[in-house]
């Protein structure tokens, strides 16, 4: 049985279903901070199959530990953490005590379990402000531009700490920007802070908000706004199925590995906007306004290594990203 924390969320939840599609057998495991119990009931539709899930919370370490006379696990998949940025600057031990108590009592129940692989949500926010693009894995990790950026290196050097006793093997899986939606609208972002660009574009052409503001159209770039690598969030659950296969299969080449998992393109905020509006035909407006702090002006990924090593596909192009999100935001009230 595979363990999947924060399964209940957006990307843990296009993932579960995957696996269950590939014939894993999955426990969820969340508490539902930032997500809710009716996703059960939707990825039960989507999969035609029972989904077993726990509402623990991770830094309950007695309530974590006690699951190993429950359950046994082969392999575990660590999506749960708050994601935030903005609000990790404002409260940064909510982010250290949730993102980094979490993963240290997910590594004690595999100990306990007897269970040693372990597939970790890192992001692209571990390599800083980058100097070349394309990133590649072997770019330097540096000084994340947030405290929540800092609990992803922190929880890597963790992780890298526990394979290199042989205690675990693991598959660090750094994504750029996921965005898009489920092919059946059923999932999708679910957002209760709004600090990512899709869910605020999604407001605004609904009418919710007036306009988005562009965060800075002096940068050097194509265009002057800040460009990013957005891959669909169902091309980023299937890296976790090719990840676990990896593993499984002993097909790893180190006891720690990190992957890029991006669609290796750059899109501005305007080219972002402007695509959507084509898709969608729909009206986004927006103002231009100054730089927000922290952002880094332009970042996209080599991807390579996940395409090679984990065999890992791209199936979704940009416009499917944005034509999903804003379908499935149309089913929502
Ligand atoms: P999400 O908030 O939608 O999902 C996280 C899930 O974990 C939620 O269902 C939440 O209820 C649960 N959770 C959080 N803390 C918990 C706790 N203490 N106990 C039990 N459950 C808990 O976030 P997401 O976008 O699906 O992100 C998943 C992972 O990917 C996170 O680790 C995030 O940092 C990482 N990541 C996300 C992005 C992105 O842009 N979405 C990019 C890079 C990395
Ligand atoms: C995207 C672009 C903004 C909002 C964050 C995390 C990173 C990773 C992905 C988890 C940027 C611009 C945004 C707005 C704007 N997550 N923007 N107006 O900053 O690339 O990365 O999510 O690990 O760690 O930092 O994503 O969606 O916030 O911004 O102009 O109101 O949209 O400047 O260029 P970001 P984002």
């Amino acid at each position: 049985m595979i363990l999947v924390t924060g399964g209940a969320g957006y990307i843990g939840s296009h993932t579960v279903v995957d696996l269950i599609n590939n014939g894993y057998d999955v426990l969820v495991v969340d508490n539902f901070c930032n997500s809710t119990v009716s996703v059960i009931a939707d990825m039960e539709k989507i999969c035609g199959k029972t989904i077993l899930f726990e509402n623990i919370n991770l830094i309950d370490k007695e309530a974590v530990l006690a699951l190993a006379a429950k359950y046994k696990f082969t392999s575990v998949i660590h999506f749960a953490a708050y994601k935030a940025v903005k609000e990790s600057s404002d409260n940064p031990m909510k982010y250290y005590e949730n993102n980094i108590v979490g993963l240290m009592n997910v590594i004690q129940l595999m100990q306990k379990s007897g269970c040693k692989n372990l597939i970790f949500s890192s992001s692209c926010t571990v390599y800083g402000e980058v100097d070349k693009v394309p990133v590649k894995e072997s770019s330097p990790i540096q000084q994340p531009l947030s405290p929540y950026g800092n609990t992803k290196k922190i929880c890597e050097e963790i992780i890298r700490d526990m394979t290199s006793i042989g205690a675990i093997e693991a598959i660090a899986l750094r994504y750029f920007n996921p965005i898009g939606a489920h092919t059946t609208y059923l999932l999708g972002d679910n957002p209760q802070n709004f600090d990512n660009i899709m869910p605020l574009i999604i407001k605004v052409a609904k009418g919710i908000s007036s306009h988005l503001n562009v965060f800075g159209d002096d940068y050097n770039t194509v265009d002057g706004s800040c460009v990013r690598d957005y891959v669909h969030v169902m091309d980023i659950a299937s890296a976790h199925v090719k990840a676990m296969e990896r593993m499984r299969k002993g097909k790893m080449e180190k006891a720690f590995e990190a992957f890029n998992l991006g669609s290796e393109k750059g899109y501005s905020v305007f080219e972002l906007i402007k695509t959507f509006e084509k898709v969608n035909n729909v009206k986004v407006n927006f103002k231009v306004v100054g730089r927000r702090e922290g952002d880094v002006s332009n970042i996209y990924s080599d991807s390579t290594l996940a395409k090679e090593k984990l065999e890992w596909k791209i199936n979704f192009s940009i416009e499917e990203m944005l034509s999903s999100a804003w379908k499935r935001s149309l089913k929502q009230t």
